[in-house]
Parts: structure tokens; sequence; C-alpha cells
């Protein structure tokens, strides 16, 4: 089977240096197009990357060679690929109108950005909570007057440590979550050499984060009706964000209650066999335990754990009870696979495996 041609735009940037990274040798996409700035069109990859690569394995040597696009060249890069993933980093209203370029010349787009996550009829995605969102885009198609061509997004990087674990937990109801994030350095797109300010440093603002934090996860547990996604309504949600000098993976401190009681032993259970459309069928990207439990009480750590399930899986340690809140534990998500592009590629396989996106 031919592999699906796929145009990474923003591909000079990390995320998408991420998606030019776990593309390499892909079962079934293949990167056909980079596309960036004006500023690096017309450059080889290479060129235009220059001493910017942020990812510890080498540049593919697939890529150097490819000659940059521009971004708002929509239709000439829209002509070679059947799809694209979006990392691009420009104002939110360009962001919107740019991914709706690309889906009107019937591209499907895989967005890493957060400015569609709220448009009613855009799916935003975590393949193993809310697969069946995936059914909206027929009303999107409509609105767009497209037969193909769609958006589809993951949500925020800074969920993903614990949007699951509450999604395991859906039975017992939880009703009230307060979490405090420590994110790292690379979900602002920068390494130390950077941002040296952050060498032993921590700021507690990230701008827009807790709102994403708060509201997001509500999405992905909504549900489609009259051709839009209602958010669910709970559990209520209360975040601080705060920036800590690590470079890859954030970790997530949450208390939470629950309407109905649980043990240690039944919340450990059902985190650790929590699975969904991507472990069912079987997408090469899925991580096959979505969850784990770590016992030790130092863990889950960044060092050791973040590159669990390469870097697609979720660490959970140190869950035991509350006096104030019914339980709290510890979660840690690595920011730029699962929380990034690692999420994106997942959503398209899973995007792939619907029969949303073909060959055109
Ligand atoms: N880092 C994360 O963990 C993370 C997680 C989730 C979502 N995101 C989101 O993903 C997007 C990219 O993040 P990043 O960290 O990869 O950013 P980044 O490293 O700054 O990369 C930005 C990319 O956008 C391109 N670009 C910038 N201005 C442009 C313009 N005017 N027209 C066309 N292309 C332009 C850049 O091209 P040049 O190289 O030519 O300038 C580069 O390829 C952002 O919206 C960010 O919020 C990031």
């Amino acid at each position: 089977m031919a592999k699906l041609k796929a145009a990474i735009l923003g591909a000079t940037g990390m995320v998408g240096q991420r998606f030019i990274s776990l593309l390499e040798d892909h079962p079934w996409f293949e990167v056909a197009v980079v596309a960036a700035s004006p500023r690096s069109a017309g450059k080889t990859y290479e060129e235009a990357v220059g001493d910017r690569w942020k990812i510890d394995l080498p540049m593919p040597e697939a890529v150097k060679k490819l000659v940059v696009m521009n971004v708002n060249d929509v239709e000439a890069v829209a002509s070679k690929v059947d799809f694209c993933f979006s990392a691009v980093d420009m104002s939110k209203d360009e962001i919107r109108a740019i991914e709706e370029a690309y889906a009107k010349t019937e591209t499907p787009v895989v967005s890493n950005n957060s400015a569609h996550r709220w448009t009613p009829d855009v799916p935003m995605i975590v393949p193993e909570i809310n697969a069946a969102h995936t059914d909206v885009i027929q009303y999107q198609k409509k609105r767009l007057g497209t037969t193909r061509g769609f958006i589809a997004v993951k949500p925020n990087c800074s969920i993903q440590a614990y949007a699951p674990v509450l999604t395991a937990w859906k039975e017992f109801e939880p009703y009230e979550v307060v979490v405090s994030t420590y994110q790292a350095i690379s979900g602002a797109g920068k390494t130390f050499r950077e941002w040296p300010e952050m060498e032993g440093n921590i700021i507690p603002f990230i701008s827009g984060e807790e709102e994403k934090s708060e509201k997001e996860p509500l999405r992905l547990w909504g549900k489609i009706e009259n051709g839009v996604i209602v958010p669910a309504e709970g559990p209520v949600i209360t975040s601080q964000c705060i920036r800590v000098p690590v470079l890859n993976g954030h970790t997530a401190s949450v208390f939470v209650k629950l309407k109905n009681k649980a043990t240690k032993e039944q919340l450990i259970e059902k985190m650790v066999n929590f699975s969904g459309e991507p472990q069912k069928l079987g997408l090469p990207s899925a991580p096959k335990q979505f969850i784990q439990y770590l016992e030790e009480d130092n863990r889950p750590q960044v060092t050791l754990d973040v590159n669990y399930e390469r870097g697609m899986g979720v660490s959970v340690g140190r869950l035991r009870e509350d006096t104030v809140y019914d339980w709290k534990f510890v979660g840690l998500a690595h920011n730029t696979l699962r929380g990034a592009a690692g999420g994106a590629v997942l959503c398209a396989e899973l995007l792939k495996a619907q029969g949303f996106i073909e060959a055109k």
C-alpha cells in the first residue's frame, strides 16, 4: 500500500521537528512537503533549520534536501499532499483562516494549534478518550462545502497527565478537581540554550494555560448534539500552571472528589486497564498500555518515566487518600510527544483507520 503524503506546516519549529522525527519510517505516512514562514521558504530543510534542530535524534536524511515551501502558498502545498499536520506559530486569527483554507482545498488538517479547539464542529481528540467525536466532521464538511477536507485538532499538552486518569475513573463520578501543573520549557518551543533564565528557576505564569487546563477536558467529555460538540458540565476543574526547569515532560499534582466510593485497588485497576480505539485498532503509534501505575513513593520522575511507551503513555504514582479531597495523585506525560506531535500523529492514524483521510 502506497503511503499517504503529508505536509508539515511549521516544519522548522519544535513541534514540526517532532513530526519530522516521528514520521521517519512511519508505516502509513510520509513527509512529502515541509512548509514554514517566508523566512525559511526556498531554503533546503537543513539550511532553514540551521542550528535550531532540537530533537535528541539526528535529522532524518530524507528531509534534509527537501526545499521548504511557504505555508501561505496554500494551493501549491495542498496540490502535493493527501493531508497536512499543522504546527505553525501565527496569530489565532491567521491560523484559523489558513487551516480552513487548507481544508477547503480538500486537504484534511490535523492541528496542534489551539485556534480551532472551540470551533463547535471541529473535533478535539485524544483517540483513547473520544474517538467517536470524529462523527462531527460530516457537519463541518457541510459548513465548509467540502467532500474530504476538514480540520481535526488535539488538545493542550497540559491536560494529558490527568484527563486520561479522570476518564478512567468515570464510573466513580469525579466532581471536583484541583490541578497544579509543572510544565517543561519545550512546551514553549524552547531549550535551555534559548531560555537560560529558566535554569534553576520557576515562573508561576504560562499565558492562557490555566483556562485550557480547566476547560479543554470538558470538551473531550462532551457529546455531539445538532451537529456540534456540547462540552460536559463537570467535573469542575481549577488549576495553576507553573513553568519549571525541565526540558521535556509535564507533571500534574491532582486532588479529586468522587461521588461514588472507590478503593485504591479499584482506582489503580481502572487506570492500568484503561484503553480505547487506538489499542483496539492496533494503530501504529498507540501505546500498548496507555496508563501505568508506579508503586514507588518517588515516582513518576521526569528523567525515569517521561519516555514511557515511547512518550505516548501516562505515568501515575502517589495515589493516596486525602484529608480534604477524596484522593490525590501525581501524573506525568511527554508534552511534545503525547502532548503535541505524537498525539496528532495518533489522531491522524485514527482518522485514516476510520476512512476520513485517504489518498487524493
Ligand atoms: N511546544 C509544544 O510542546 C507545543 C504543544 C502543543 C501545541 N503547541 C503549539 O504548536 C505551535 C508551534 O509550536 P512550536 O513550539 O513548534 O513553535 P516554534 O518552534 O516557534 O515554531 C513555529 C513554526 O511556525 C513557523 N512560522 C512562524 N511564523 C510564521 C508565519 N508568519 N507564517 C508561516 N509560518 C510561520 C516557523 O517557521 P520559521 O522557522 O520559518 O520561522 C516554525 O516552523 C504553536 O501554536 C504552539 O502553541 C506547542
